[in-house]
């Protein structure tokens, strides 16, 4: 047997070994690794409602003013207004694109009735980021309905796959050819489980498990619909959805029907909706099965990426399977919190871009972030994020870009405007704006393209 010497002094003749990777950078950690790729996105994310102001003609105006959650919206952040402004400011922060979404109640405030001033705006936005060199993402449908559109039932009206692909079709002839990035339906299922299972959003259902379902299943179909009509404008489209993903964990690892539950709902929430649009086929295991017109309509993954939560099965009924939300209840001393009690977990950005990897397409994060009203929480958590997104592609996964919650501080839905998730803070008394420190740091990173 032989054993090696161990090598303790860098041979003299080997000039590799004597010179540091990274010469005349001084001592300490330095980041070779951990480069993001050339042309990789970043930026800031919002949507219509929670930054325009005065978005009356939509559902969730009339929701907010009979009195369904804290606070109405109001003037929001007045981006309507402001948008150049704040795209300044995103520039100043090196941003090299921005998430918004399209507005439906301004460009069809009556229906079949397009708006010229609603259509231009957005063209004005468009063009407002080509100049600074900012890419634009776009949402077509953030949440938010226009009320006639609402008051004939919505998302489960038979014909809204029709209004939906009218809707569609005018946009995509409008700004097709200047939007390369496009995202049908943000966070279909959340939209789902507020709205018909636990009742907070529009329309207020509960329980509605069929209800909620076949409603996925028009997302879909008005998903792959969409995805046409894009590409037929623009055949370099790149076309996803915003997914949100949440990592779930068992309230208690030993019991069977925790770990059952924690399967159950991870399908159901986190793969389910990708997985129909990918395999061409919705499948609920036990309770529905259909055939999409099409699979593989998905060009990149768009990653909506918070937190974590712990679940305990109630049952073996379908409700019983998917189970409770007991996180604040049994763990809410686990892990940091943020201002609405979520855990910061970035374990958790990294699982997902792991396992939204085996689609074999490019990732983009179209949201991370978090309500922070002490700023230095908000680098934290944008540090440790971005850590994982780093490393993850050090590991070869391919992330297009991190575009964070939010640009600037908004409204928070049924949580209103406490919930400080801006890059830039807003004061909504004078609306003026103030780069958060924060905001800052981010721009150095992106300087650097690196951590
Ligand atoms: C996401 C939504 C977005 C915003 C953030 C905090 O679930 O897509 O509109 O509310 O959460």
């Amino acid at each position: 047997m032989t054993l090696e010497t161990p090598v303790l002094d860098p041979s003299p003749d080997d000039p590799d070994a004597t010179r540091s990777p990274h010469a005349g950078e001084g001592p300490g950690i330095h980041s070779e690794n951990f480069k993001f790729p050339k042309g990789f996105l970043w930026g800031g994310s919002t949507s219509s409602h929670q930054v325009e102001g005065h978005c009356v003609d939509n559902d969730w105006w009339a929701w907010e003013t009979s009195g369904k959650v804290a606070e109405p919206s109001g003037a929001a952040a007045d981006h309507y207004r402001r948008f150049r402004e704040d795209f300044d400011l995103a520039r100043q922060m090196h941003h090299n694109a921005y998430r918004f979404s399209l507005e439906w109640s301004r460009i069809e405030p009556l229906e079949g009735r397009f708006d010229a001033d609603g259509l231009a705006h957005y063209r004005e936005v468009i063009e407002a980021l080509h100049e600074r060199g900012m890419e634009p993402v776009v949402t077509i449908f953030h949440y938010t309905l226009p009320n006639w559109l609402a008051q004939k039932g919505g998302l489960e009206h038979p014909e809204f796959e029709r209004y939906f692909e009218r809707f569609v079709a005018r946009i995509v002839a409008e700004y097709g050819a200047r939007v390369k990035w496009w995202l049908t339906f943000n966070e279909p299922v959340v939209q789902v489980f507020k709205g018909w299972i636990i009742g907070q959003w529009p329309p207020g259902k509960t329980q509605d498990f069929m209800g909620g379902l076949k409603v996925v299943r028009t997302m879909l179909r008005c998903h792959v619909r969409a995805y046409h009509l894009i590409h037929e404008q623009r055949s370099d489209a790149m076309v996803s959805v915003a997914k949100h993903a949440l990592a779930l964990t068992p309230c208690n690892p030993k019991s069977r029907r925790d770990r059952l539950s924690v399967w159950a709902r991870t399908y159901l929430f986190n793969h389910l909706f990708l997985d129909a649009l990918h395999s061409g086929a919705l499948r609920v295991p036990g309770l529905f099965w259909e055939r999409l017109p099409q699979r593989r309509t998905l060009d990149y993954i768009g990653l909506n990426y918070y937190t974590r939560d712990f679940v305990q099965n109630t049952g073996l009924s379908l409700p019983g399977l998917v189970g409770n939300i007991c996180t604040l209840e049994h763990h809410q001393h686990i892990g940091k919190r943020n201002d609405l009690g979520w855990e910061v977990y970035p374990e958790g950005l990294a699982h997902f871009l792991r396992v939204y990897a085996r689609y074999q397409l490019p990732i983009l994060i179209t949201e991370n972030g978090l309500p922070a009203s002490n700023d230095e929480d908000r680098w934290t958590f944008l540090y440790l994020h971005l850590w994982q997104v780093a490393r993850a592609v050090s590991d070869g996964i391919p992330v297009a870009g991190y575009l964070h919650w939010s640009l600037l501080d908004n409204y928070e839905w049924a949580d209103g405007f406490r919930a400080r998730f801006g890059l830039i803070a807003v004061d909504y008394a004078t609306q003026a704006r103030t780069i958060r420190s924060s905001g800052l740091k981010m721009a150095e990173i992106i300087r650097k393209n690196e951590l």
